[in-house]
């Protein structure tokens, strides 16, 4: 049984990783050949051929078709093999499983589990990633670790303090208690830490011209298994949002993760920072982009070798856990559920 939630919905790419070509990646243990067709439509089949067994993605595209690098087993959008060398007939067998896929706020989300049960409504939303009014950097790193090590990560931000002092960590994130609620229906886990009077980091402090102490509002919503959002509120201390009305005088940051399983003991953490500020400032962009990608590359030094310690440690090691990991209970708790709901059903004894 897998670690990782069936029947659920996960980030595969970016769209602008799809474009000309064929492009491969592992999710959830099934390694996957994603391109666009002809109308720009993002079609994900198994990277197998289902003749030898070669890459699918070590192949090439003609007409929307894939046409095998080994032996020329030529596949449609739907996975079916329409041609194969030396013969006019094509076995029935002859398809690879095609994965349903849906392109979303910039993101391409396939459905890892049963084909019919995928329903492209319960895709969660980031509109801000490729809304006007934001601008967004973004990018994805490697991660030799198990998903559930950067759900823990992601959901205790007072590891800020600690592991990225210097660029967004400062004593106050440690120091706030937080809130943690749980929506069992829609499935969401909310975490939030408002900091009245803050010490602004010098990721914030660079990006926005604020040079005086902050409010700083960190609102988590994790909709487990994939999809991660950090609403940050920035803005001088002592300035509040209003009643009503727009909140013009605070600077919002978006902070989007996506969790994706590659396998057991891999992860692809796809990054983004969308802001409200400063949209056509390049110089902000390139800051933005290289502090988060920073912070992200301390979290996978720290993860990979949480990953190796796990991996060593018997099988009955008691963690201790205190009032900062109420989110990251809540979200071990949610995976556990949509793990044990999205297993199929054992077959009943002396079935065929
Ligand atoms: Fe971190």
């Amino acid at each position: 049984m897998p670690s990782w939630p069936m029947n659920q919905w996960y980030v595969a790419a970016y769209s602008a990783d799809i474009e000309a070509g064929l492009f491969a990646r592992t999710i959830c243990g099934e390694p996957l050949v994603f391109y666009r067709t002809a109308q720009g439509e993002v079609v994900a089949l198994a990277d197998r051929c289902v003749h030898r067994r070669y890459p699918l993605s070590l192949s090439h595209l003609e007409d929307d078709r894939v046409i095998c690098g080994y032996h020329g087993f030529t596949y449609d959008q739907r996975g079916q093999c329409v041609a194969a060398p030396g013969q006019k007939r094509i076995p029935r067998t002859a398809r690879v499983p095609a994965f349903t896929v849906v392109e979303q706020d910039s993101l391409v989300w396939v459905w890892i589990g049963d084909r019919d049960r995928a329903d492209a409504e319960l895709v969660p939303r980031a509109p801000w990633l490729d809304a006007a009014g934001y601008t967004t950097v973004r990018g994805m790193e490697p991660l030799k670790a198990r998903y559930g090590l950067l759900v823990d990560n992601l959901l205790d931000l007072s590891h800020e303090t600690y592991l990225h002092g210097g660029y967004i960590g400062t004593p106050e994130v440690a120091e706030t208690p937080i809130t943690t609620e749980v929506d069992e229906e829609a499935n969401v886990v909310y975490v939030s830490r408002h900091m009245d009077d803050a010490e602004c980091p010098p990721f914030y402090a660079t990006s926005t011209g604020i040079e005086c102490r902050i409010t700083r509002w960190q609102d988590i919503e994790y909709h487990p298994p994939c999809l991660y959002l950090l609403h940050s509120r920035i803005a001088p201390a002592g300035v509040h949002p209003p009643e009503d009305g727009p909140d013009d005088e605070a600077f919002h940051v978006e902070v989007v993760y996506a969790i994706t399983p590659e396998t057991e003991h891999s992860t692809h953490d796809f990054w983004m920072v969308a802001r409200d500020f400063a949209l056509d400032d390049q110089g902000v962009s390139k800051f933005l982009s290289e502090q988060n990608r920073t912070v992200v590359l301390q979290d996978v030094a720290a993860l990979d070798v949480l990953e190796r310690v796990v991996e060593s440690e018997k099988d009955d090691y008691q963690e201790l856990s205190i009032n900062i990991d109420t989110g990251g209970l809540a979200a071990r708790r949610l995976l556990k559920k949509l793990v044990e709901a999205g297993t199929p059903e054992p077959s009943p004894v002396g079935s065929t």
